[in-house]
């Protein structure tokens, strides 16, 4: 069997190795929470905003910035159809309920335009995603959430060093959020990270992640119904190594989509995502959508990749099909990239002979 190609996975030097030795050896007693700081510090600097909180992950960042913008059981909350259901979840934990629109085909990210036509008086807030790292278009979700007086939360998981007309996703909304896991463009195996500009969201986020902690009556006085949500040091040590080497390993990630895109850009029976005007993709996922008509599956095209040991991943299915949710709108383009989207390999271990091994591999197939 030739090299396992892998999806995912990260690219670890020996500055993260030095880091996690440290948090080890040093990030204990009155030096506790050190890396976690120095954590939130590097990110909210790195991005240009004011407030970091490191958390356990993502989905927990979300849940912060949901609760923290007060959404409850009577609010609605426009929500993109095509994410990991984290980005609902989130919305669900509240009691509020997503409303799931469609995407934009070229992006994968919400389309403003059906942001716009969801619209009641119940809407509280619009959660958008930049999907596999692309940015969603920031101008327009903006212009929306002004005019009718919207909150807006970014799931910016996989969008780490991604930008809409030069500035950082994730720093546009009241709230951004990204994601360390394990597959994302810098790890730590898990971790996340909330962000805002906002000092009183980021003051009840700050309450709410440690346990709604005072100390105003007594050490250990709690003031509201709060949550364990912070980082482990020992994490944030691996987190924060990764953040400093950001532009490098985003680097990586567009040299790689740039050796997919030589390879496919002119490809039958396939459309390869590429970054619209104005936007700069970290290209976290670099993904294709296999056109209609072709005589095999999506999915028996992922099989026989996978009996080659490259292992890709489908598109997500909506979310809007799961049983705890209900569909308003049918969501066509999400459903094309449901039923024939398929992310690459972008592994930070692989080398230009394994892309173009997944490349001929993948030609072959749908030929
Ligand atoms: C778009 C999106 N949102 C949220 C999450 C949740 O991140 P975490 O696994 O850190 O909780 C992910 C992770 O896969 C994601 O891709």
């Amino acid at each position: 069997m030739n090299k396992k190609i892998s999806f995912a996975g990260p690219w670890i030097t020996q500055k993260e190795i030095d880091y996690v030795i440290d948090a080890a050896k040093n990030g204990w007693y009155e030096t506790y929470d050190m890396h976690a700081k120095k954590l939130e510090n590097a990110v909210a600097s790195y991005l240009g905003v004011k407030y970091g909180i490191a958390t356990h992950s993502c989905t927990l960042a979300l849940h912060l910035a949901t609760a923290a913008l007060d959404l409850g059981d009577t609010d609605e909350v426009i929500c993109t159809d095509f994410s990991w259901v984290a980005t609902a979840y989130a919305i669900s934990y509240t009691g509020a309920k997503p409303v799931f629109v469609d995407i934009d085909p070229d992006s994968w990210c919400i389309d403003p335009q059906a942001i716009k036509k969801a619209i009641t008086n119940k809407t509280k807030a619009i959660m958008l995603v930049h999907s596999f790292g692309h940015p969603a278009q920031m101008d327009e979700i903006m212009n929306i959430a002004k005019e009718y007086d919207l909150r807006v939360i970014e799931d910016a998981a996989p969008s780490l060093g991604a930008e809409f007309k030069g500035q950082k996703t994730g720093t546009f909304g009241d709230v951004g959020c990204f994601s360390f896991q394990g597959a994302k463009i810098a790890v730590s195996g898990q971790g996340g990270i909330f962000v805002t500009n906002d000092e009183a969201i980021y003051k009840k986020a700050s309450l709410l992640a440690s346990m709604g902690r005072t100390d105003s009556k007594a050490e250990f006085w709690s003031d509201m119904l709060g949550y364990q949500y912070k980082i482990a040091n020992l994490t944030a040590a691996l987190a924060l190594a990764q953040v400093e080497r950001i532009e490098e390993l985003v680097a990586k990630k567009r040299e790689i989509f740039s050796w997919y895109y030589e390879r496919l850009k002119d490809a039958r029976g396939l459309k390869i995502i590429k970054e619209k005007k104005d936007c700069k993709s970290n290209y976290c996922y670099p993904s294709i959508l296999l056109q209609d008509g072709l005589s095999l599956s999506r999915d028996e095209v992922l099989k026989k990749l996978k009996a080659l040991n490259i292992h890709c991943r489908p598109g997500f299915p909506r979310m809007s099909r799961f049983p705890v949710f209900e569909a308003r709108y049918p969501n066509p383009q999400a459903e094309k990239v449901e039923k024939r989207g398929i992310s690459l390999p972008s592994a930070g271990n692989l080398t230009r002979e394994d892309l173009d091994f997944v490349c001929d591999s993948l030609l072959e197939i749908i030929e």
